[in-house]
């Protein structure tokens, strides 16, 4: 079982390469918010968080699929044991990420969920990327799964509160709050259309004036 081998070498060995998979993905996006501060004047990146998935939360993956909870099985099943979330100020900068992430040829992306043109029947919305990235250790190469996540501050604020609210609730959430959830959803999606043209409003008014 998962927690068992925990502290056995295979376990190590795999949570290494999620975790360097992670390092490295993260390097590259600095890299290019850097360039594009630099092309563009401004930082389509807002921050970046990673996280590995706890043994915990893998074992309770595998166990609501109806998979024994092994390293085996959370190998080949479980795509998000590395997890990366970028976030970003507007809905554009999410699609221009996206891609130069879906250009570089380093990566392999294995399956895109796009929330933002179909959101959620609750409202939620991102862009999600399962991709394959290699990572160089000693000897050889292991290309290994990344879940990526892009959304801008006020969808990853709306997500936050969702995710709190379904976890205190244990997914059956009283009907009332649920509509209001949605509402908000709604809310943060005109802000963002508002902040985006704004934003666009300013970037022309300062052309102008140069
Ligand atoms: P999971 O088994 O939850 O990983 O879902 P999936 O394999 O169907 O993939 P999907 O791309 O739908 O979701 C992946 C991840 O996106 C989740 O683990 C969450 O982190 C996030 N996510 C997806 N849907 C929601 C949602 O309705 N609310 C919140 N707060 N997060 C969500
Ligand atoms: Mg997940």
């Amino acid at each position: 079982m998962l927690i068992e081998q925990m502290t056995n070498k295979e376990y190590k060995n795999a949570m290494l390469l999620y975790s360097s998979a992670l390092n490295l993905i993260n390097t590259n996006l600095e890299n290019i918010n850097n360039e594009f501060a630099i092309k563009l004047k401004s930082n389509p990146i807002e921050h970046i968080k990673y996280r590995l998935k706890t043994p915990h939360s893998i074992a309770r993956k595998l166990e609501k699929r109806g998979y024994e909870p092994t390293l085996e099985n959370a190998l080949k099943y479980i795509d998000d044991i590395a997890g990366i979330r970028i976030i970003c100020s507007f809905t554009e900068d999410i699609y221009r990420i996206a891609t130069v992430i879906e250009a570089q040829t380093f990566v392999k992306v294995l399956k895109i969920k796009d929330y933002i043109q179909n959101p959620k029947a609750n409202g939620y919305r991102s862009y999600h990327l399962i991709v394959e990235i290699p990572v160089f250790l000693s000897g050889h190469v292991e290309h290994t799964k990344v879940e990526i996540q892009i959304r801008t501050i006020a969808m990853d604020f709306w997500a936050s509160l969702e995710h709190k609210i379904r976890y205190k609730f244990e997914s059956e959430i009283p009907s009332g709050i649920h509509d209001d959830l949605l509402e908000c959803a709604n809310i943060v999606n005109a802000l963002d259309e508002k902040m985006l043209s704004l934003n666009n409003d300013i970037e022309k008014a300062v052309n102008m004036r140069q």
